[in-house]
C-alpha cells in the first residue's frame, strides 16, 4: 500500500529561496514547506473526497454557523488548510465577507492558495488570490484570500476592524510564533466588537483547550467550540530508559539496530527525534557505518530537516523497497509540520533546541533544552497512525515526570520591539495592559520600549512619533534597521544601505561546499570581498559586485557565493526600495562607495548595540558593560580587533556572540546617538 505514495513537486520557482522567511521582521526560522498527496493519480474531486476532514464537511459549517470561534484540530494532510475555506465558499460564505486564511509562513501561503485554486480549476489572482510581503496576487474577484499573519496585521491598519472579512482562519496556529500570538491578541479585541465575524483556528491536539479558553467569552453562550477531525489513534507503548544516558546520540544509533534486530519479523519504519540538523547527520552517519559491514543491508537511513532540499525531503515519503525498514532521522519538523506514513516506532530523545531572549544583556541565546511532555506525548503519537506503535524514549521515567507540561510560546522569551510598533501603531496604547493569549514578562516589555524609545519611535509619553515610528511600523525589518534606512536618506547613502539591508534579510550568501578543497578555496574567494571595515561592507562588496557583473550564475559560481540567494536578495532590495518611495517619497541616493559616509549611517541606526575593546583584550557593551566576543564567522575574526564596533545581531550559544559587525569611531557615538551615550573619559557610557 505504501508504494501508491507518490510525490507533488510544487510549481514554485525557487520555492525554498522562501524557505526562512516568515513574512514579517527576519527570525531563524528554517522550515520549508513540504506538501506529500497520497491521491495524486486520482482527479481532483476524487483526492478532495479523499481526506480525512470530508466526513466532518457539514459539523464544520454546523459549527461555524453555531459558534464564533472554530478551533479545528486535524493532523498535517488531513485537509483543514486547502478543504475549509472551499467548504466555505461553496456554502455561499463569501457573501458575508471574504474568506482569510492565515499561514505562518510565505511558502505555505503561496503553495495552498496555487493548490486550491488548481483544486478549483481557475488561475490564481481570480476567486482564489494570495498576499504574501512583496507578492500580491488578488484581484476585485478574490472571495478566498491567502496571506501571512504579517500581512494580516499591516490590513488591520488600514481596516482596524477587519470588515472586509466574512471568516478568518488562522491556520497552523500551535506554532505559536510571536506573530500568531499578536494577531490572536488583536482578533479577540475585533471579535467583541464585531460579532458577526468568524474565526477558525487550526491547531495541533495539544493547544485546543489552551485556544478554546482564549476566545470564550463568559458573558456568551457558544463562543467557543473544539472539533477535533484526527484520524484514528492506535494505542502506542511507552519504554524508558533505567539508567539516564551520557550521549542520546550514541542511544539514538544503539536504538535504532536494537530495534531493528528485536522486531526484525515485524514491519513498520523507525523515525527518531534529535535537536537539529548536525546530530541528524551524525545519527546518519553512524548508522550508515554500520550497515555498510552488513551483506545485507535491509535497513534505509534518511535525514529529514527543514533545510534539506526537497527532493531529498521526498524520499521519506516513499516506502522502502520490499523486506526494508526505513529510519528516519528527523529534527522537530517531523513533529507536526509533515506527516510520515508507515512509521511504527518512535524514538524520542527528550531535548529540543530554542531560542530565548534575556531582556538584561538583550541576548537571544540558542539552547538545548529538555521538551515538555505535550512534545513527548505529540513526538509519541507519531508510531501510532497506521497500527499500534511504540516509542522509545532515552530518558528515564522520573526525568519525564519532572518535565514541564509546556514550553513557553514565543511570546515569552523574544524580543518584543517588532511587536509593539504594530500595537502602538494599530492605536493601542497601554501595550503592558494588551490581552496577549500569554502574557509577555513585562521585563521583555520594558526592554522593547526602550529601544524603541531609543530610535525615536516612540516619544517620551510612549506615544508612536511621526514620521519615524510609523515608518519603522511599516515596514517589514527589524526597528534598528529600519532606523538606520530611515537615516540613510538624509546621509545620502540610501542605495548602499538597501542593499546592505537586502543582503542581511537572506540566509548567508557564502557557499560552504562539502570537500576539504572546496572549503579551502571558497574560504580564499570569501576573503577576496572581505575588507577591514566588517561584515556589512563585506556584504556590501558582494551585492555590488553580482549586480556590476550582470547578476550571473557564471559570477557565483566562480566567486562561491549562493546564486539563489544573491537573486533573492536583489528582489528583496527592488521591493524595500518601491516601500521607501511611496512611504517618505525621497529619491534614493548614493554616496559613491563612501565607506565612512555607510559606516555612520550604520551606526545611526544600530547605536544600543555597540561595544568596546576593553583593555583585558574581550569586548564590553558600550551600555552595560557586558562581555562579548566577535563570532568566529565573522570577517573581523581574525584580523587585529578594533576599539569600538556596532553589531546586528548577539547570539548566545556557548558564549555571547556578536553577528554582522561594522568598525566605528567611538566619537560617533555621541555625535549621532547623544540622547543615549556621553563621552566619560575615554569611555562612552549610558546617560
Ligand atoms: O492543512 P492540512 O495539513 O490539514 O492539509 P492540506 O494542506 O489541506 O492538504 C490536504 C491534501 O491536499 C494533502 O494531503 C495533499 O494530498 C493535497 N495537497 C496537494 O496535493 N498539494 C498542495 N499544495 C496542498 C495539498
Ligand atoms: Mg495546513
Amino acid at each position: 500500500m505504501l508504494s501508491e505514495y507518490k510525490p507533488i513537486f510544487l510549481n514554485l520557482e525557487d520555492d525554498d529561496s522562501f524557505a526562512s522567511e516568515r513574512d514579517s521582521k527576519p527570525t531563524d526560522d528554517s522550515v520549508t514547506t513540504f506538501v506529500f498527496n497520497a491521491h495524486h493519480s486520482l482527479a481532483i474531486e476524487a483526492q478532495r473526497d479523499r481526506l480525512p476532514i470530508r466526513k466532518y464537511r457539514d459539523q464544520i459549517l454546523y459549527c461555524l454557523e453555531q459558534y464564533q470561534t472554530l478551533v479545528l484540530v486535524g493532523e498535517t494532510g488531513s485537509g483543514k488548510s486547502t478543504q475549509v475555506p472551499q467548504y466555505l465558499y461553496e456554502l455561499g460564505w463569501h457573501t458575508k465577507g471574504i474568506i482569510g486564511i492565515t499561514q505562518p509562513r510565505r511558502v505555505s501561503a503561496m503553495t495552498v492558495a496555487d493548490r486550491v485554486a488548481n483544486e478549483r480549476g481557475e488561475v490564481l489572482g481570480d476567486t482564489v488570490g494570495v498576499s504574501v510581503s512583496f507578492i500580491d496576487k488578488y484581484s476585485e474577484s478574490t472571495q478566498i484570500k491567502f496571506m501571512t499573519e504579517g500581512i494580516l496585521l499591516r490590513e488591520m491598519l488600514a481596516d482596524p476592524l477587519l470588515q472586509k472579512y466574512g471568516v478568518i482562519m488562522i491556520d497552523e496556529a500551535h506554532e505559536r510564533s510571536l506573530l500568531t500570538d499578536t494577531v490572536l491578541g488583536l482578533l479577540k479585541k475585533i471579535m467583541r466588537k464585531r460579532e458577526s465575524l468568524k474565526v477558525i483556528i487550526s491547531s495541533a491536539t495539544i493547544d485546543a483547550q489552551f485556544f478554546k479558553k482564549f476566545f470564550t467569552i463568559e458573558s456568551k453562550e457558544n463562543s467557543a467550540v473544539i472539533l477535533s477531525v484526527e484520524g484514528k489513534m492506535y494505542p502506542v507503548d511507552c519504554f524508558f530508559l533505567n539508567e539516564p544516558c551520557a550521549d542520546y546520540v550514541k542511544e539514538t544509533v544503539a536504538t535504532v539496530l536494537k530495534i531493528h534486530e528485536k522486531e526484525a519479523n515485524k514491519v513498520g519504519d523507525i523515525l527518531a527525534f534529535l535537536t537539529g540538523q548536525e546530530e541528524v547527520l551524525d545519527v546518519v552517519q553512524l548508522l550508515n557505518e554500520h550497515t555498510q559491514q552488513w551483506t545485507n543491508n535491509n535497513l534505509q537511513v534518511l535525514p529529514m530537516y527543514g533545510t534539506l532540499p526537497n527532493a531529498d525531503q521526498l524520499k521519506v515519503f516513499f516506502s522502502a523497497p520490499k523486506g526494508t525498514r526505513k529510519a528516519i532521522i528527523a529534527t522537530n519538523i517531523a513533529e507536526t509540520s509533515v506527516t510520515i506514513p508507515g512509521v511504527s516506532y518512535v524514538i524520542d530523545c527528550g531535548f529540543v533546541k530554542m531560542k530565548w531572549f534575556d531582556s538584561n544583556s538583550n541576548t537571544d541565546t540558542l539552547a538545548v533544552i529538555p521538551i515538555s511532555k505535550a512534545q513527548a506525548e505529540q513526538r509519541a503519537g507519531r508510531s501510532g497512525r497506521m497500527n499500534t506503535g511504540k516509542v522509545f524514549r532515552l530518558y528515564t521515567e522520573e526525568e519525564y515526570s519532572k518535565l514541564p507540561a509546556q514550553l513557553p510560546p514565543e511570546m515569552k522569551r523574544s524580543d518584543l520591539s517588532t511587536t509593539i510598533l504594530y500595537l502602538k501603531a494599530l492605536g493601542i496604547d497601554n501595550v503592558l495592559r494588551f490581552d496577549f493569549p500569554t502574557k509577555p514578562p513585562a521585563k521583555n516589555l520594558l526592554a522593547a520600549l526602550e529601544l524603541l524609545l531609543a530610535l525615536e519611535a516612540l516619544d517620551n509619553k510612549g506615544t508612536l512619533t511621526q514620521p519615524v515610528g510609523y515608518f519603522l511600523a511599516e515596514l517589514p525589518i527589524s526597528p534598528m534597521m529600519g532606523k538606520m534606512l530611515y537615516n540613510s536618506i538624509q546621509m545620502a547613502c540610501s542605495e548602499e544601505i538597501l542593499s546592505i539591508i537586502a543582503m542581511l534579510q537572506v540566509h548567508t550568501v557564502f557557499s560552504k561546499p562539502s570537500t576539504g578543497q572546496g572549503q579551502i578555496t571558497a574560504r580564499v574567494k570569501k576573503r577576496e570581498f572581505e575588507v577591514a571595515e566588517g561584515d556589512l561592507i563585506t556584504l556590501l562588496n558582494v551585492y555590488t559586485g553580482f549586480v556590476a557583473a550582470g547578476r550571473t550564475k557564471e559570477w557565483c559560481g566562480q566567486h562561491y557565493v549562493i546564486y539563489k540567494n544573491l537573486k533573492r536578495a536583489y528582489e528583496l532590495r527592488e521591493q524595500l526600495a518601491k516601500l521607501c518611495r511611496n512611504k517618505i517619497g525621497m529619491p534614493l541616493i548614493s554616496c559613491h562607495g563612501n565607506v565612512d559616509v555607510i559606516r555612520r549611517c550604520i551606526t545611526s541606526g544600530f547605536f544600543p548595540n555597540a561595544a568596546y575593546l576593553h583593555h583585558s583584550g574581550v569586548y564590553r557593551t558600550c551600555r552595560g558593560n557586558r562581555e562579548m566576543e566577535i563570532h568566529p564567522l565573522s570577517c573581523l575574526y581574525t584580523i587585529r580587533q578594533p576599539q569600538y564596533i556596532v553589531f546586528c545581531e548577539l547570539l548566545h550559544t556557548t558564549k555571547p556572540f556578536m553577528k554582522e559587525v561594522t568598525v566605528i569611531e567611538g566619537d560617533w557615538l555621541t555625535e549621532l546617538a547623544p540622547h543615549y551615550y556621553v563621552k566619560r573619559g575615554v569611555r562612552y557610557e549610558d546617560r
